[in-house]
């Protein structure tokens, strides 16, 4: 079973697991990094970590479009449900078993109120176990945290962490947040969008590969990496 990984820019991801299609945090209108128009999409399922826009996106008009499965905590479900979408509510702590493989939510340091200014609960990040056992750890907007050693324990193929600074982890504490989790690849994410959050993802990859084991790949938006 082949599993890709599509960055599409910000925090925009692309999973496809098998015949499953997955958008993680669709953010496309209004992102200056997004390297696709949403309507060129297919989703069967979309993820969302917390509720703040640059996450939640696009998500009602893919979903409404698409018919995809909305999966979030309670809360951010709740809201998707009252706007007529399909959702499936998950918790910190809890995982399911989709046909895409066992999807468990994680906690994220961050917020996540939804752009209405409804309440989003906790911000979270995922763990994807595909049915072939790889691993995936989507961080989601979080700062350092050192139960990233306990996500690290079960043994990570690819890890998509920020490193932007100013609302999440920066370099450094990305650099700390790899030795803790010790993913075989990580994707840095959610950088570059704004000046606010610029960073050398080059000299990121220099230093994390030079005192750790893990693999940086630098992505450009829209480009894809094979697991
Ligand atoms: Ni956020
Ligand atoms: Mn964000």
């Amino acid at each position: 079973m082949e599993t890709i990984y599509t960055w599409y820019g910000h925090a925009a991801h692309g999973l496809k697991v098998g015949e499953s299609r997955l958008l993680i945090d669709p953010y496309f209108t209004g992102n200056p990094a997004a390297a696709v128009k949403p309507e060129h999409l297919s989703a069967d399922y979309i993820l969302i970590t917390h509720g703040h826009g640059d996450h939640i996106g696009d998500t009602v008009s893919i979903a409404k479009r698409t018919g995809a499965l909305c999966i979030s905590n309670a809360e951010i479900s709740t809201w998707l449900r009252n706007k007529g979408l399909k959702t499936h509510a998950q918790h910190i702590g809890g995982g399911y078993h989709y046909p895409f493989g066992y999807l468990k939510l994680t906690q994220a340091l961050h917020g996540s109120s939804l752009p209405d200014g409804s309440y989003g609960g906790n911000p979270a990040g995922f763990l994807l176990t595909t049915p072939d056992e790889k691993k995936i750890y989507i961080a989601g907007d979080t700062g350092l945290f050192g139960d990233m050693q306990l996500i690290g324990d079960e043994g990570i193929d690819l890890a998509l962490i920020p490193i932007g600074d100013n609302y999440t982890m920066g370099p450094e504490d990305a650099l700390i947040a790899v030795k803790l989790l010790r993913p075989k690849r990580v994707v840095p994410v959610h950088y570059n969008t704004w000046e606010l959050i610029a960073q050398d993802p080059q000299a990121w990859k220099k230093r994390v590969e030079s005192e750790t084991e893990t693999k940086v790949v630098v992505l450009q938006p829209g480009e894809s990496l094979s697991l």
